[in-house]
């Protein structure tokens, strides 16, 4: 079950995606067994901008058939207090020792998001030069964030932002590419050339809901933000199609994820050619699936 990812090895194909799972809130209720027994092989923090951020007024969730719309708008402390604060709860929470070496410890990959490349410059600098960071996801994909999605969309503005950024960090570059663009094997490709690492995918889809007081004119949206990201079991099939679409144009290692439940789900997408599956939307449900997960994954193997 263990796996290579970018340099790191870890106990099995099972991550989380950004932004699903909070491990420092997760140990205030769950007490000292999260860490005994971590749920993913490797930790995906929430996304991290260069300056704090509240995030989208309210509401900012809408259950959609098979599925959840968020306009969360990426809330996060900033860059210097997720450093400070965040990143010594974390290495202690994980087992990182002080100078990042991870012997039976659960890899921090640490998720960023800038508005330019100057500003994703900074956050790879800081955290190139923090050893409890064991790889960095540059999220190119958030729909609730009008210039992260801009420049994921786009193959060409892709490939120029890594250029610009690429040398700011030795660490694996991880990069989430958006599926809200019309070829998605394209920006992989650009990404690839442009110094990427590894891409993950997909992100949230583009969506909306309209007010359910289905009176009132003009309909108005529902999500404070206007429109949102639908995640969960509505959009396995996309994720499954594009995970396929990418692998086949890259070299590199592809992280799939979108609305994995269960590890028939993790399965299809190893076998379109993911090399990591993360959980999403799932863990709000049970925030030990990715344990779950990665058990059921074995028990496929040893049958096949
Ligand atoms: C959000 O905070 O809006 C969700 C994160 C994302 O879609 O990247």
């Amino acid at each position: 079950m263990s796996v290579e990812f970018c340099g790191l090895a870890l106990r099995h194909p099972v991550i989380n995606g950004s932004g699903t799972f909070d491990a420092i809130a997760a140990r205030r209720a769950f007490g000292e067994d999260l860490a005994a027994s971590f749920p993913f092989s490797a930790y995906v923090s929430k996304t991290i901008t260069l300056q704090p951020r509240d995030g989208n007024p309210p509401p900012r969730l809408w259950e959609a058939s098979g599925g959840l719309i968020n306009s969360i708008g990426l809330p996060n402390k900033g860059l210097e207090v997720y450093l400070r604060e965040d990143l010594p709860q974390l290495a202690d929470l994980l087992g990182l020792a002080a100078d990042g070496a991870a012997p039976g410890a659960v890899p921090l990959i640490t998720n960023v998001m800038g508005a330019s490349a100057e500003q994703i410059a900074e956050l790879l600098g800081a955290c190139d030069a923090r050893p409890e960071i064991a790889a960095i996801e540059l999220n190119v994909s958030c729909p609730n964030v009008k210039t992260g999605l801009d420049i994921g969309a786009d193959p060409r503005q892709l490939a120029e932002v890594l250029r610009a950024v690429r040398g700011r960090t030795s660490k694996p570059l991880i990069v989430k590419l958006t599926p809200n663009t019309a070829d998605v094997g394209a920006c992989a490709l650009a990404a690839q050339e442009a110094g990427a690492d590894a891409v993950s995918l997909i992100n949230t889809l583009r969506a909306t809901a309209l007010s359910p007081d289905g009176r009132s004119r003009p309909r108005r949206p529902w999500l404070g933000g206007g429109t949102g990201g639908l995640s969960g079991p509505a959009i396995r099939a996309v994720a499954l199609a594009q995970v396929e679409a990418v692998a086949a144009r890259v070299a590199i290692p592809v992280v799939g994820m979108g609305g994995v439940q269960n590890a028939r789900h993790a399965q299809d997408l190893i076998d379109v050619g993911a090399t990591l599956v993360a959980v999403g939307t799932e863990t709000f449900r049970d925030p030990g699936v990715g344990a779950r997960i990665a058990h059921e994954l074995q028990e496929i193997m040893v049958g096949r």
